[in-house]
């Protein structure tokens, strides 16, 4: 069962957890949040088993500060501008990812953007006091409601986590609103606790309210796929195929592979998960024209994997 701490008594346990690889249910503003070291990709791995994800969306890396933010995230002027107006606060920007940013590719679902906020409350001091930023979706079960109190979070996750940190109800109440910001253009990729009209007026530009869906599979299947051919199942490995393998088996063929990776040479899924796709892009950069994948099993983070590595190899248009 988890324990409860008051946010006055719980500081130095959250950090110690959250340095340590561990997710912690803590409060933001918005509401409850299933926090975990966002540049630990296997801390960041446990969020989605936690939540029983049976995909891996992209996370939310939480900062708390500018210069924490430009570590990860190229601002022009358009979302410096919004940081200015809404941080710390229930905004939510999707920007261009720098290079080598540290961030764990599961927190991005392998994508060169990243959804960046500054929070307030509980979870901006867990940051400052980790010096890392901290990828936390909202802290319930896959399919069930966000929760909004210590109480909502026990119930729900309460025999999953070690640590809930109470503050009592969250003030806002509803998700942070998320907004993509692409050159001069915003998009409204979910309202929530900022209305899109101050988001307007503070930033001099209509909101573009196109994407209605962002967690639609279809959405999220255009928005990575390698260059390379992915063959799922594979039980053997043909002369030019790089190979992502997964446990400590070596398929037939797999010395002629041009490029292997190995997803967990001990068939550890956590494992797998946290390098799913930082070994994805290396075996793409190769330049094999297929990349045969070796079967992943289905249970536990196997099927968040499954549906990634199907998404990836499913056709596509252009
Ligand atoms: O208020 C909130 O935002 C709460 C608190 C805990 O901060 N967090 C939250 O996270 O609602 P989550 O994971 O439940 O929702 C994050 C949303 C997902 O729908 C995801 O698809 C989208 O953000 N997202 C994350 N990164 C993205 C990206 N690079 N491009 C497009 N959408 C992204
Ligand atoms: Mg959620």
């Amino acid at each position: 069962m988890a324990e409860i701490l008051p946010e006055s008594d719980a500081l130095p346990r959250a950090v110690a957890l959250l340095d340590a690889g561990a997710v912690v249910a803590m409060p933001t503003e918005t509401v409850y949040g299933l926090a975990a070291d966002a540049t630990n990709g296997e801390a960041v791995a446990r969020i989605y088993e936690t939540k029983g994800r049976p995909r891996f969306n992209p996370l939310i890396a939480h900062v708390c500060d500018m210069a924490m933010a430009e570590r990860f995230a190229e601002f022009n002027a358009l979302a410096r501008r919004l940081a200015e107006a809404f941080w710390p606060g229930p905004l939510t920007m999707v920007l261009p990812q720098k290079p080598q940013s540290g961030v764990s590719p599961l927190v991005t679902a392998g994508l060169d953007t990243i959804a960046l906020r500054w929070p307030r409350g509980f979870c901006a001091r867990a940051i400052a006091e980790l010096g890392r930023p901290v990828a936390a979706p909202s802290a319930n079960s896959s399919g069930r409601v966000s929760t909004t109190t210590a109480e909502a979070v026990d119930a729900d996750l309460g025999s999953r986590i070690e640590l809930i940190v109470d503050a009592g109800a969250t003030p806002v109440g509803v998700e942070s609103t998320i907004v993509k910001v692409d050159g001069n253009g915003l998009t409204l990729l979910r309202p929530g606790g900022v209305a899109a009209e101050d988001i307007e007026a503070a930033a001099g530009v209509r909101l573009t309210r196109g994407a209605k869906s962002i967690e639609a599979p279809g959405m999220l299947a255009s928005h990575y796929a390698p260059n390379a051919n992915l063959r799922l199942n594979a039980g053997e490995v043909a002369a030019g195929e790089a190979l992502l393998a997964f446990g400590p088996r070596r398929i037939s063929g797999a010395e002629k592979a041009v490029a292997m990776r190995n997803l967990s040479e001990t068939g550890d899924l956590r494992e797998a998960a946290a390098n799913l796709f930082s070994h994805l892009l290396e075996l793409d950069r190769s330049g094999a024209g297929t990349i045969a994948a070796e079967p992943v099993p289905e249970s536990g983070l196997g099927e968040a994997i499954n549906d990634r590595l199907a998404r990836a190899a499913a056709p596509r248009d252009s």
